[in-house]
């Protein structure tokens, strides 16, 4: 399989580790709009071409698929654009700003009988693989309750860098560089891990949002620091169990941690990724008598990237597909319209 990877920032790069490892996949080219770090980028990892546009890129088109690893707002056009010249897309999260355009993204995908998948990470953490199997099996009957939270702390720490002075933060915080904030950029992970993880599908939300004050008059150069840093959602599920999804960037002692709790009605499951570890812990049987935990062991699973390569190969889509990213941005969009609102909104 031949790949061309557009947007050469700091995400495509465990794209090219990871695809890079794969058995007959070629990174054969690179696109990004700043010529230096598109260099860099492809001196690094032995790419041969390099293109300043996607449209040069597709003049030339001897690539069977795309990595669409460019900033949130530039996903739609390009994926557009490589969906016509029908290439398969593996897109990063959020699929699309909002849920309009990405449902029409899923359409376009599916129309031309492309593959069509979107990155969410944290599906490759073997906990919430496994956990959604117990959940699933009726290991602890019928969900009643729900608890996720996805903490990272890379507004009051710097061990990512420093995000006063790097654009891939800055653009993070700005509505008008097409930023949904801590909700599109981390929102999408934790409502899909929370609603995979469960087997659950959302209904309804009551979401609040916050935007922190962090600089002089909210502004550092271009960049208009309105985007929400933390939010929380009360959800209702089309089951009838109910629960609390919530993030921040402002989490201190917690780099990039995703926990799920899922309570049942005889027994709770405990899926946890904390900056690259997994655990799985239950609570079912005798154990619930006791409010004793026990560790769940899992075994290693496919990540996205393999998922990605295996589908195009087989000519059909894997989960997480552009259908799945698109209903899960129809919750972040209802966390907005609440917020505005001050009311709970559909799914
Ligand atoms: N799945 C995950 O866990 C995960 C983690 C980090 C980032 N991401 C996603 O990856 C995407 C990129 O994030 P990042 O941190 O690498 O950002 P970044 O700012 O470091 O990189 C984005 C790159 O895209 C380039 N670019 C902008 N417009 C372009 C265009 N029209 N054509 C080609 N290139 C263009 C920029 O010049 C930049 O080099 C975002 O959508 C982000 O949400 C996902």
């Amino acid at each position: 399989m031949r790949l061309l990877i557009l947007g050469t920032g700091g995400m495509a790069n465990a794209h090219a580790d990871n695809f890079s490892k794969i058995d007959g996949v070629s990174l054969v080219g690179g696109v990004d709009v700043d010529p230096a770090r598109l260099a860099e980028f492809c001196a690094t990892h032995g790419i041969e071409r390099q293109f300043a546009s996607l449209e040069d890129a597709l003049a030339w088109g001897e690539f069977d698929a795309v990595a669409n690893v460019t900033p949130d707002r530039i996903h739609h056009p390009t994926t557009m654009q490589a969906i016509a010249a029908g290439k398969h897309v593996f897109c990063e999260k959020p699929l699309a700003t909002n849920a309009i355009k990405a449902m029409e993204m899923t359409e376009a995908i599916e129309a031309s009988g492309k593959v069509g998948m979107v990155n969410l990470t944290y599906r490759n953490s073997p906990a919430v693989q496994k956990g959604r199997e117990l959940v699933l099996s009726g290991a602890i009957g019928k969900v009643r309750h729900v608890e996720a939270s996805h903490l990272q702390s890379w507004l009051v720490g710097n061990h990512w860098g420093d995000w006063h002075t790097e654009t891939k933060f800055l653009w993070r915080l700005s509505t008008g560089h097409g930023s949904n904030g801590a909700l599109g950029d981390i929102g999408i992970h934790i409502v899909d891990f929370a609603s995979y993880g469960s087997g659950l599908d959302v209904a309804k939300v009551f979401g609040r949002l916050r935007t922190f004050d962090k600089a002089p008059d909210n502004r550092i150069g271009e960049y208009t620091l309105d985007a929400n840093d933390s939010f929380t959602m009360n959800v209702d599920f089309t089951s009838g169990a109910i629960g609390t999804i919530q993030a921040t960037r402002t989490a201190a002692g917690q780099m990039d941690q995703l926990r799920l709790r899922v309570y049942g009605e005889t027994g709770s499951v405990e899926m946890i990724y904390d900056t690259g570890t997994s655990t799985l812990r239950a609570c079912t049987g005798e154990d619930v008598h006791a409010a004793k935990w026990h560790d769940v062991p899992f075994d290693p699973v496919e990540t996205n990237y393999q998922r990605f390569v295996a589908a195009v190969r087989a000519g059909k889509t894997q989960e997480p597909s552009f259908r799945r990213a698109a209903q899960i941005q129809k919750v972040l969009d209802a966390a907005m319209a609440s917020n505005a609102s001050g009311r709970d909104a559909l799914v």
